[in-house]
């Protein structure tokens, strides 16, 4: 089987893996970094979105020999406490219901408000359009994107 590095969270990982295995499974079942959720395994929810080199991108459709070389962050290591602004700003709105989705949440959030600090209303409703939450939290994580936006900028 085929040896991959993996540069995750700042650190590096060699993984086996068959070339075309999503990195979502990698990061679950080898690298124990369970916080990346499998929703749909499509492309369609964002339950297991990542930050690669800074872009927010669906783990289940991205393969493992896809990543090699690239900077990848999970939730684990979006910050060091919990205490990214994004993160802050969820536990002050209290966003979470059940929680399943909240990681590919936080992780869309953060990556957009990394590329625009200040946005409208409107830019955030189409920034976190394709997560889905099976809660319905939408208002919150709105709410929610606003305050950080205003710890961001
Ligand atoms: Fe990747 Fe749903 S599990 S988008
Ligand atoms: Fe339950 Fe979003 S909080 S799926």
């Amino acid at each position: 089987m085929p040896t991959f590095t993996l540069k995750i969270n700042n650190k590096s990982h060699t993984v086996e893996a068959d070339m075309d295995t999503p990195l979502l499974w990698v990061l679950r079942d080898q690298i124990d970094l369970v916080g990346t959720k499998y929703g749909c395994g499509i492309g369609q929810c964002g339950a297991c979105n990542i930050h690669v080199n800074g872009n927010v991108m669906r783990s289940c459709l991205l393969q493992v020999s896809q990543a090699e070389g690239m900077d990848i962050t999970t939730i684990e290591g979006l910050s060091e406490n919990g205490d990214h602004p994004v993160q802050k700003a969820w536990k002050e709105v209290d966003v979470p219901q059940c929680g399943y989705c909240q990681a590919g949440q936080i992780m869309t959030a953060s990556a957009f408000l990394n590329n625009n600090p200040s946005p409208s209303e409107l830019e955030i409703r189409n920034a976190m359009n394709g997560n889905i939450c099976r809660c319905a939290a939408y208002n919150s994580i709105e709410e929610a994107v606003k305050v950080a936006s205003k710890k961001i900028s």
